[in-house]
């Protein structure tokens, strides 16, 4: 129990100052997936990767894989109106500018934003533990954001 708070207040402390920059707060207003926010999808998906991350044998650079999750779908659009088809294909290399521009980005921070659609970005290939990480955990919290919603509007039908 101690423990778990000790990684609670940890990654409340490693993403603290960019959740609340005003710049990253602006990902509120686009959706996501159903009535999830941008915001809120990136926070779960640094979330889970922290905890991926402390269940793992091995070191990473926690400080790398919650900025590179925080910021990998930068891309600062509500997707459903922008009018891309390939807006998957696309969107880690607009996320990785925006980012790169707002905020500066390592080596690693890069791939962990480019590499995070693989296998749909066939060449942008996750090259380090923290991109591998962000790339599964935004999978599962995707699959789970849109699990929900279309179960709550298999919900509104059966009313
Ligand atoms: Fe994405
Ligand atoms: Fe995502």
């Amino acid at each position: 129990m101690k423990k778990r708070l000790n990684n609670e207040s940890q990654f409340a402390e490693l993403i603290h100052d960019l959740s609340h920059d005003e710049r990253f707060q602006k990902l509120k207003d686009y959706t996501q997936h159903g009535n999830i926010s941008t915001y809120t999808h990136c926070l779960r998906v640094a979330k889970r990767s922290f905890r991926f991350s402390i269940r793992l044998p091995f070191r990473v650079n926690e400080k790398e894989l919650l900025k590179g999750a925080l910021l990998h779908d930068y891309f600062l659009y509500d997707w459903h109106n922008h009018g891309d088809k390939l807006h998957g294909y696309h969107h880690p290399n607009i996320a990785f500018r925006n980012a790169k521009r707002d905020f500066g980005l390592t080596r690693r921070e890069q791939n962990i934003i480019k590499s995070h659609m693989w296998p749909l970005t066939l060449t942008h290939i996750p090259r380090c533990r923290e991109a591998v990480i962000v790339c599964l955990a935004d999978k599962i919290c995707s699959i789970e954001e849109t699990l929900k919603k279309d179960i709550n509007r298999l919900k509104k039908l059966s009313v």
